[in-house]
């Protein structure tokens, strides 16, 4: 019998979908369109599908895009200067560069050269700093703040639940960190960060009432790992050899699926499961943009 454990992330990226399509309708007659620009560097095949698929969610939604693809061997210093032109231009009121850059380029340097209010990953040191202080104002980093969503949409308790991280990243397990220890209603978790040098691993997990997986090793989190009645979360997206798939490879996350799916209370599946969250979180930072753009309080959107 199917078990119908699973968080459908489609489901409720669409639900936050169609609210911010009202915001963008309001915001179009009021002030124009939101505005998002991606920067890609180099052509990395992952990198290429994710911003393909942002795309395509903006302009679903109404919001404009344009996308700058920039050549493998581009410089540091060429990055720079176009991020100092998107900063500048008055339609554009969000700035996406997409990770991993070249290794010729400094990502930390690129993300702090975004303009703080621009920045809809939430990647700038200022809008980090905001986060880890629960200050509103600033922009949470996608794919932590979608996954906040779907377990508040999911009616899942966090407030004084064992949580425990997989994974130290600054996209997620660090800003995820920053999320659930807030002293909020919707926060109040006990959050243990794990990492390649955590002792004792699966002691760890086996706490979690909340297990969220972001290290990047396939299928790493197996069964003996999931308190029963555990929600897990996967967020990997790991491409592994496959002899029998098409094209040689296939995707997996970093929990093993069909062994952990009937020991959690609830697992989101994947894909379908964080992924479309990230980019709901993104076209709802980029209303927040274009917002803050008009000097109107954020707070007036949640
Ligand atoms: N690479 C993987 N995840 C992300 C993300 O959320 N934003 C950007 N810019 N790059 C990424």
């Amino acid at each position: 019998m199917a078990l119908d454990n699973l968080i459908d992330g489609r489901a409720i990226a669409d639900q936050i979908h169609e609210e911010t399509r009202g915001h963008i309708s309001a915001l179009k007659e009021k002030s124009g369109p939101p505005g998002l620009a991606f920067v890609r560097v180099g052509e990395d095949p992952a990198s290429r599908v994710y911003v393909a698929m942002k795309e395509k969610a903006c302009n679903r939604l109404g919001a404009h895009s344009q996308t700058h693809i920039l050549k493998e061997d581009t410089t540091e210093k060429e990055l720079l200067k176009l991020i100092g032109e998107l900063n500048a231009a008055p339609s554009v009121h969000g700035i996406l560069v997409q990770a991993p850059l070249p290794e010729q380029i400094n990502e930390a340097t690129v993300f702090a050269s975004v303009s703080p209010n621009k920045d809809v990953d939430g990647f700038h040191p200022l809008n980090v700093g905001k986060l880890l202080l629960g200050d509103s104002d600033g922009f949470s980093p996608c794919t932590p703040a979608g996954i906040h969503e779907l377990l508040i949409r999911s009616n899942i308790q966090i407030s004084g639940a064992e949580v425990v991280i997989l994974g130290r990243g600054n996209i997620v397990g660090k800003p995820m960190t920053a999320i659930l220890c807030q002293k909020q209603d919707s926060a109040n978790a006990t959050v243990s960060l794990c990492h390649s040098r955590t002792r004792n691993l699966k002691e760890h997990c086996l706490r979690a009432n909340i297990l969220i997986a972001a290290m990047g090793v396939p299928e790493f989190v197996k069964a003996d790992m999931v308190k029963p009645g555990a929600v897990v979360i996967d967020v990997g997206v790991n491409r592994i050899a496959d002899p029998t798939s098409k094209n040689g490879h296939r995707l997996v996350g970093d929990v093993d699926f069909s062994a952990v799916q009937p020991i959690a209370g609830k697992i989101t599946p994947n894909p379908g499961g964080v992924g479309p969250m990230t980019i709901a979180m993104l076209l709802r930072n980029t209303v927040r943009a274009a917002i803050k753009a008009t000097g109107q309080d954020l707070n007036t959107l949640n």
